[in-house]
């Protein structure tokens, strides 16, 4: 077939999917990328930092990106990190080191990201759900359960709520007991050092806290660079604990999960990264935030529950039937995710989402009823 021809059948299935530009897409921690990132994710496109020898220059590229995520992180430059295919597999590889290093239980809590649920189904580690407090870690609950040996993952910005758990406090309660800590920032990690910032607060997430080990820390959500591009920072490097001999390779081994690494992404989080900047970052969380706060005042006003006070950008709205909600929504081309557990219908106010976008929705949402 020639060019054409291939182009009208894939644009026939493009014109099915959702897209961004359409601002309708209100329940994915992604958005639309600056043009200039897809522009170097195309260059890059053959990179395959699954066999590092051969990309120099991206190998360069990918220590460029752990660096600015360990400035996020409040980590020291000499730590160790790697650009990975997004938060599940950073998520696995924490706790696969951490496994291999001879923690033997994980405890978190029922708002983790279902990716810990497979990590201990593919380690063959038990997992067990500590009590939370208002969807935060509950630190009482947490002492009463605590051994060694445990690895316990925190969450800095969990997928329903955005919310924080009290990590510091955390931190402490390992510090008195052989524990691993991880700490799940694969959304919160480019939303909180600017919340810092903005409204003053002291939000403590990272290595500034000296029990953590390891961060979850994704350019693929806030951080406005293409998929596939999650990250995974370390106070040690514990991707030794992880290594295999790969005689094929040029290096001779590899320490990641997989093999084949599309590496174009790697250098598009780095495109992002210069493209945005400390500030562009910091004024892009500001817009979010004012349009998660005016998102909760508009629901409210027209008698809306909305029933947390958000802590990011991350905002849910009470329904008397989520699931009927959501699927109503997307038959008129809306995207929101529903939680049965909950009882809401949540939105994650990314950049697209802007002031018009929520006035639209929210009347479409008062036409469908709850
Ligand atoms: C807190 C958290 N961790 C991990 C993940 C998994 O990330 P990914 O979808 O990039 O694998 C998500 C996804 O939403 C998340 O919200």
């Amino acid at each position: 077939m020639n060019e054409n021809e291939i182009r009208k059948i894939l644009r026939q299935y493009y014109e099915e999917d959702l897209h961004y530009d359409s601002g309708r897409i209100l329940g994915s921690m992604y958005t639309q990328i600056p043009k200039i990132s897809l522009e170097i994710f195309t260059l890059f496109h053959e990179a395959n930092l699954g066999n590092p020898a051969l990309y120099l220059g991206t190998q360069k590229i990918e220590r460029k990106v752990v660096k600015f995520l360990l400035k996020l992180t409040s980590g020291s430059e000499n730590f160790y990190g790697h650009v990975l295919s997004g938060g599940t597999e950073a998520n696995i590889t924490a706790l696969w080191a951490a496994r291999n290093a001879g923690f033997r239980r994980i405890l978190t809590t029922q708002e983790a990201h279902f990716s810990l649920r497979k990590a201990a189904d593919l380690l063959k580690v038990p997992i067990k759900f500590v009590r939370s407090n208002g969807h935060r870690m509950s630190v009482v609950d947490l002492r009463r359960e605590i051994k060694d040996g445990d690895i316990v993952v925190a969450n800095a910005g969990n997928t329903q709520f955005g919310f924080v758990d009290p990590i510091e406090e955390i931190g402490g309660i390992c510090s008195m007991n052989r524990c691993y800590l991880h700490v799940d920032a694969a959304f919160g990690g480019f939303v909180i050092p600017f919340l810092n910032e903005i409204y003053e607060k002291k939000i403590k997430f990272g290595f500034e806290i000296p029990e953590v080990m390891s961060v979850t820390i994704d350019p693929h959500k806030m951080g406005l660079a293409p998929y596939p591009a999650g990250g995974l920072v370390a106070r040690e490097n514990i991707f030794k604990s992880i290594e295999v001999p790969a005689p094929y390779l040029t290096s001779g081994k590899s320490d990641n999960l997989l093999g084949t690494r599309q590496s174009g992404s790697v250098a598009a989080a780095y495109a992002s990264i210069l493209y945005f900047g400390w500030k562009g970052y910091r004024r892009l969380v500001r817009e979010c935030m004012e349009n998660t706060f005016y998102l909760v005042e508009r629901a409210r006003e027209m008698k809306f529950d909305v029933p947390y006070e958000p802590e990011m950008n991350i905002v849910n709205i009470k329904v008397k039937n989520p699931i009927a909600v959501r699927d109503g929504l997307l038959k008129l081309g809306w995207s929101v995710s529903a939680s049965e557990e909950f009882g809401t219908i949540r939105i994650v106010v990314m950049p697209h989402v802007k002031k018009e976008i929520i006035e639209e929705f929210l009347k479409t949402l008062k036409k469908l009823g709850d």
